[in-house]
């Protein structure tokens, strides 16, 4: 098959793409730094010519709530009106577990944002929440990491390697539209404090953690609401088999 992975080069998008290419499927990668910016759509109806199915994994960094929910909205628009044009049968995004259960978190308002206009829009879907990355923790410490501290919110997660996540979402897009999908998380319950400080060492790095809920997660992320629900699909790397995998590399 033909699969368009919008969001390509990132952490997810470059394992989506492996799993896919290994599979035996043509991938369409599509990125800024690959000459196609989703915010404009120029270019996407070429690249979409042919396409079985299209993936989403891009990401949004700004922090302000109205910016995120704009640029997600906006590439997302883009994205499925070529989809539509070009008579793609499959749209799969890759959203948050728990997105609807939280609400005043920028990103996660994008990603309402995003799931609102795939559900509302002209092109089959698919929508897979995802738990956390295994490598969250320290992508969050590093937002904030002054002098050898860093702060971070005390989050209950249940993370999950972003090889697993690449292994459903290339599983998902060779299949039939599904709607929504089950939550996908990883096998154990972490708090993520002991991750980020479980990173570091493995790194060998010294950062002193800050627990704090006044940063980017509030309170309003804190209890079970970012835990998977009781029917996920549970993959299989655990937090520690993943940082271990880390060392090696
Ligand atoms: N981190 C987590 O724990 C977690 C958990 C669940 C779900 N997710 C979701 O997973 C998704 C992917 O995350 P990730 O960490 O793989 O992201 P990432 O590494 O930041 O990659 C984002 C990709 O999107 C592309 N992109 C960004 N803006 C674009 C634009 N305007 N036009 C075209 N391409 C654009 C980037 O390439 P260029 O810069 O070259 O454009 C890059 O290929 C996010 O939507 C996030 O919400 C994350």
């Amino acid at each position: 098959m033909r699969i368009a992975i919008a969001g390509a080069t990132g952490n997810i998008g470059t394992l989506t793409r492996t799993a896919l290419e290994e599979a035996g499927h043509v991938v369409v990668p599509l990125s800024r730094s690959l000459g196609i910016d989703l915010t404009t759509g120029d270019g996407l109806d070429a690249a979409l010519s042919g396409v079985d199915a299209v993936v989403d994994v891009t990401n949004s960094t700004a922090t302000d709530p109205d910016e995120v929910v704009a640029r997600f909205g906006a590439m997302t628009r883009n994205l499925l009106d070529a989809e539509a044009r070009a008579g793609v049968p499959h749209h799969v995004l890759l959203s948050i577990a728990g997105v609807d259960r939280v609400t005043g978190n920028a990103h996660y308002a994008g990603k309402r944002e995003q799931e609102r206009l795939v559900r509302t829009g002209a092109v089959p879907w698919t929508i897979v929440p995802a738990t956390q990355f295994h490598d969250f923790a320290a992508m969050v410490t590093s937002w904030t990491e002054r002098d050898g501290a860093a702060t971070i919110a005390p989050l209950l997660v249940q993370p999950i390697a972003p090889a697993d996540v690449a292994d459903v979402l290339a599983e998902v897009a060779v299949g039939e539209p599904e709607g929504d999908y089950r939550d996908v998380a990883g096998p154990e319950p972490q708090d993520l404090v002991d991750m980020a400080r479980r990173t570091h060492q493995a790194q060998g790095r010294s950062v002193t953690l800050v627990p704090t809920w006044s940063g980017l997660f509030g309170a309003e992320m804190a209890g079970d609401v970012l835990l998977p629900r009781p029917e996920a699909r549970i993959a299989p790397t655990t937090f520690e088999e993943w940082l271990t995998s880390q060392r090696a590399t």
